[in-house]
């Protein structure tokens, strides 16, 4: 599985952790940045993997900010993005089950790292379950093309 991972610089220690295991895990991930702690916009980054994801270079995405809703909120501007922000383990297996979200986006300032990378491997874990979810999501798409 191929994964963009991003961050801005609430969440550079988390990114770099996560992405540290999800290679030892032996995914292919793409980091988009930041590479050093320097002040950026998180729209910046989240476009870059939310693109990725878009375009079907990458299977999923990963974006850390602070909060994780600054990216999910730039994310989900991105045609055929499902990104959300979550902070605990129910929500991150759940919103791949029933809502086929294709990109996590998690809080620096919210959860540790040891939390950021269970939650990580439970959403990258878990398959879309489809059936009546699936008419849901496409009600979610339907949203977005008409508007
Ligand atoms: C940056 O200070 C902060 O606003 C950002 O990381 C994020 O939390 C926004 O949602």
């Amino acid at each position: 599985m191929r994964i963009a991972i991003g961050c801005d610089h609430g969440g550079l220690e988390h990114k770099n952790a996560i992405a540290e295991h999800l290679k030892e895990r032996g995914f292919e991930v793409k980091d988009f940045g930041i590479y050093e702690q320097v002040s950026v916009d998180y729209p910046d980054i989240a476009v870059k993997v939310a693109g990725s994801v878009k375009e079907k270079e990458s299977d999923l995405g990963i974006l850390v900010c602070g909060t994780g809703i600054g990216m999910s909120l730039a994310a989900n501007k991105v045609k055929g993005i499902r990104a959300a922000a979550v902070s605990e383990h129910f929500s991150a297996k759940y919103t791949r089950l029933h809502n086929n979200s294709n990109i996590l986006c998690l809080g620096g300032r919210v959860i540790g790292v040891g939390t950021a990378i269970e939650l990580v491997d439970l959403f990258v874990d878990t398959e879309f379950e489809g059936g009546r979810h699936a008419k849901r999501v496409d009600k979610i798409t339907a949203i977005e093309e008409a508007n």
